[in-house]
């Protein structure tokens, strides 16, 4: 059921304040400024003594535990390691002890997360699932796990499931924080953010029009670069594995100061640089990074705050986004490169919802 969309990407695209509000409905404990998960068949004392945790997924779900990894080190500064699913299966790093490993996977079906996630409680490691569907043969594999609760997703590109499991690592983070050192007044802060996400992502959609046009400008471009920082590193990732995967053209992402250790030579008049530049902590060093693109006439799109007279200057075209914390801020500007993704991939007459050589979900390794 489209529900009046043309395709199920940009269907799934717009239901994300409502998947949003789904992933966190039940699980926002405001009297203990925590949130709550119902199937990690943890005890507290079991979740106390966790020193280490391992997020491990492929494609978009792996960019989700970039995000996850900053989300948690940061509330709850906990070491998180972060590996390819397929990596991990076979590479057979030394793992000690209380170390919790998550699988994340929207579909619960791929082939590398879930060896990975065997292999490992084969090991004795607690495993637990982030996952979409319920009782996959992840969910089935894990010790317990998280869902998304997202509804179905049709499109190959995930959009809605990335921005859940965005926002479940968010409550995770949040929760094993306040095991820790996270105090009461922090966390109801961030309840707060977390409750401000959903109308902000449905702010953010309304730069449809204006990614309408932007796409009209660029969509003959044969190379794209994305680039981002911090939180928005992982940003930078998607969106360029948005565009390659629906639109089949070749994008890189990076964090934005490694532009200058080599990608910054792919740039010239032709390849268009998306910068993901938000106002918040690495903003300046962002902006710099937009300076030198442009001395070397590169055109510039930027997702940027409201108000920014400086870097409406520097770039060609500036795509708004409401201003959001730096924690729930990746889940906001990952949305104006979905959509980006999807115009330039209608304009070169792709099939979005089934691009080629693409399967919604990879059970082969
Ligand atoms: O179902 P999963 O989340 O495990 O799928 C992992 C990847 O195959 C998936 O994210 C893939 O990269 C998507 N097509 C990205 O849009």
């Amino acid at each position: 059921d489209l529900a009046g969309f043309p395709h199920y990407m940009l269907k799934e695209i717009h239901e994300q304040p409502e998947s949003l509000r789904n992933a966190m409905r039940g699980r926002l404990d405001d009297e203990n400024a925590t949130a709550v998960f119902g199937g990690l068949n943890m005890t507290p004392q079991q979740i106390r003594t966790v020193r280490r945790i391992i997020l491990t997924g492929c494609g978009t779900s792996w960019h989700s535990a970039l995000v996850g990894e900053y989300m948690i080190e940061e509330l709850a500064r906990i070491p998180v390691s972060v590996e390819y699913a397929s990596e991990l299966r076979y590479r057979n790093p030394p793992i000690e002890n209380d170390t919790l490993v998550f699988g994340i996977t929207q579909s619960g079906e791929t082939a590398d997360t879930l060896a990975a996630i065997r292999e490992t409680k084969r090991k004795g490691h607690r495993t637990l699932a982030i996952n979409n569907v319920v009782g996959s043969s992840i969910a089935q594999a894990a010790d317990g796990g998280i869902y998304l609760h997202a509804g179905p997703e049709i499109g190959v590109a995930s959009t809605k499931a990335y921005t859940s499991q965005c926002c479940v690592l968010a409550m995770l983070a949040l929760y094993f924080g306040r095991m820790r050192h996270l105090s009461f007044e922090s966390g109801q802060r961030i309840i707060e953010e977390l409750r401000m996400l959903p109308n902000a992502v449905a702010e953010a959609l309304r730069c449809d029009a204006t990614v309408k046009e932007i796409a009209a400008k660029y969509h003959e471009a044969s190379t794209f670069l994305y680039l981002g920082r911090q939180y928005n590193f992982p940003t930078a990732l998607e969106g360029a594995l948005k565009l390659k995967e629906i639109s089949y053209i070749h994008a890189e992402g990076y964090p934005a100061a490694e532009m200058k250790h080599g990608p910054i030579a792919l740039v010239d008049e032709h390849t268009p640089s998306v910068f993901i530049v938000p106002k918040g902590t690495t903003y300046d060093k962002v902006v710099a990074n937009m300076e030198e693109v442009k001395a070397r006439g590169g055109p510039i799109i930027a997702i940027a705050s409201q108000d920014d007279p400086q870097v409406q200057k520097i770039a060609d075209d500036v795509i708004t986004i409401p201003d959001a914390p730096g924690l729930t801020q990746p889940i906001v500007s990952i949305v104006p490169l979905q959509l980006l993704s999807y115009h330039i991939a209608l304009l070169r007459g792709c099939d979005v919802d089934k691009p080629r050589n693409l399967a919604k979900s990879v059970t082969v390794e």
